[in-house]
């Protein structure tokens, strides 16, 4: 079943009143309606927040020593979460409001005892001295929550990653600086029935949401900030995870809003607004002769606005596996340079990239009611692979026309298309 924003209303809704109420207060009616509506994500979490002798605790990271005047704070937040992470009892871990705290990277590592819903009220910073990050074992993450079923992160707290001294050493902006790594805001790693939800990331390092190898996940209502110029920014990196759902996102940053990586599959993407950006994209795929895995993919009600790429897909040639069951639809593109694009011959290295025999194989993917403008002539641009071409490609309902109405184009090259209906610009004369 699929989660929809009335269930997590109602799921919202119960873990305040749990946390508000004494148990004996929940009336069997609210039990019921609680218990006749949400299905997902577990009976576990069902179980632990009904069973009577469950109450929730809390553990409010000021109480283990936080201080949040400008210090670091990791210390006292590793010691709440080591609590909160071993309570018999859902947990309910703290960061208040009104304040802001410095952290340097921290590892949150499960598995815990029981739920764990973090609620972040209040700020959480990123150091912005370099030297809190020479540990090489730390550089590629600042927030990591890793190994942990069950978790729950709320709470309309704000999540700063201080990304300005990492953006000036980045090679994209200055050529003259080698390439390096820099830290990912919020990382989860191996976690399972996780919800984010209700959250402000702004200003990350690198990425700002990373998930990785995680199954039974939603993100719902995150908005993620940062300027349109800061490289490699991505708004939510999603890679070797299934049954994710990102919904009701408003995500402005300098790359992808949305990724989705190798190895990912069951991933809706819905009501989200991106810009600046690079759009939505599924790829990179196969880079360095790997092999690439995506599946299942929906796209919808998402609107573009200003961004380089509108819905692109992309793999490197030299790779293998496939990318198929794609779906793009109900998409406003406002200003889009690329609105629609497939490029198989991606390279993003400072080396060149030769042609190669083996390719990503592209297959089944429907393009449907997407209207808009294209910020260039060629509003659909399909540059698949000359070993390996774009198998049933289908477009539908689509309106991509030029500012003020001018025409638009399209480029195929090693497409085969399925009979498409009802497409501006026409497909490939
Ligand atoms: C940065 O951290 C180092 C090592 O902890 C410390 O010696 C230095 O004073 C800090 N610099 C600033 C500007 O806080
Ligand atoms: C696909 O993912 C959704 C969550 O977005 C989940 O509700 C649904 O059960 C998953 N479908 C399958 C077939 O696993
Ligand atoms: C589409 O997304 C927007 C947010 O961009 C949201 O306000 C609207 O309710 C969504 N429409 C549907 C039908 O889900
Ligand atoms: C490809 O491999 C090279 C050498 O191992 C590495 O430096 C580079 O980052 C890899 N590229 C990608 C996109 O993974
Ligand atoms: C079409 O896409 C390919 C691959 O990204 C690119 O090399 C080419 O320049 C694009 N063509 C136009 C006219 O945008």
């Amino acid at each position: 079943m699929q989660m929809d924003s009335r269930n997590l209303l109602l799921i919202s809704l119960v873990l305040i009143s749990v946390h508000r109420l004494p148990c004996h207060a929940m009336s069997p009616l609210f039990t019921q309606q609680f218990n006749s509506h949400v299905e997902v994500p577990s009976h576990a979490i069902n179980d632990q927040v009904f069973s009577p002798q469950h109450l929730q605790k809390v553990f409010s990271v000021d109480d283990f020593g936080a201080e949040g005047k400008g210090n670091d704070d990791r210390e006292a937040f590793m010691k709440a979460w080591n609590e909160a992470c071993h309570s018999d009892v859902p947990a309910t871990y703290l960061v208040p409001e009104n304040k802001r705290y410095l952290l340097k990277p921290v590892n949150f590592y499960g598995p815990c005892k029981s739920i764990v819903t973090v609620m972040i009220m209040g700020a959480i910073e990123a150091s912005s001295n370099h030297s809190d990050w020479d540990d090489d074992s730390t550089t590629a993450h600042w927030i990591l929550f890793s190994n942990i079923k069950n978790l729950i992160i709320r709470g309309g707290g704000t999540i700063i990653g201080n990304g300005e001294i990492w953006w000036k050493n980045s090679c994209k902006i200055n050529a003259k600086l080698p390439c390096t790594l820099a830290p990912t805001a919020l990382t989860f790693f191996s976690c399972n029935q996780l919800r984010v939800e209700n959250l402000n990331i702004i200003n990350s390092q690198q990425i700002h949401v990373s998930v990785e190898e995680c199954t039974d996940v939603s993100i719902s209502n995150v908005m993620i900030t940062a300027p349109e110029e800061s490289p490699n920014t991505d708004g939510i990196h999603v890679s070797k995870t299934s049954n994710i759902l990102i919904k009701g996102c408003v995500i402005r940053t300098g790359d992808d809003c949305i990724s989705i990586a190798t190895g990912s599959q069951n991933v809706s993407v819905m009501s989200i607004v991106c810009g600046p950006g690079h759009g939505i994209s599924i790829g990179s795929l196969g880079a360095n002769n790997s092999l690439a895995k995506v599946s299942d993919i929906i796209v919808d009600n998402v609107t573009l606005d200003g961004t380089t790429n509108g819905v692109r897909i992309k793999t490197w040639q030299g790779g293998q596996g496939d990318a198929r069951n794609i779906v793009f639809q109900n998409i406003i593109m406002r200003n889009v340079y690329n609105p629609i694009i497939i490029d198989q011959n991606y390279c993003d290295s400072l080396v060149p990239c030769y042609d190669e025999k083996s390719a990503v194989l592209i297959s089944g993917v429907i393009y449907k009611n997407i209207k808009g403008t294209s910020a260039s002539k060629v509003a659909v641009n399909f540059s698949c692979s000359r070993t390996l071409p774009c198998q049933n490609i289908k477009m539908e309902n689509i309106r991509l026309v030029g500012e003020g109405g001018k025409s638009t184009e399209s480029l195929c090259s090693h497409v085969m298309l399925s009979k498409s209906e009802m497409v501006i610009p026409q497909l490939c004369v």
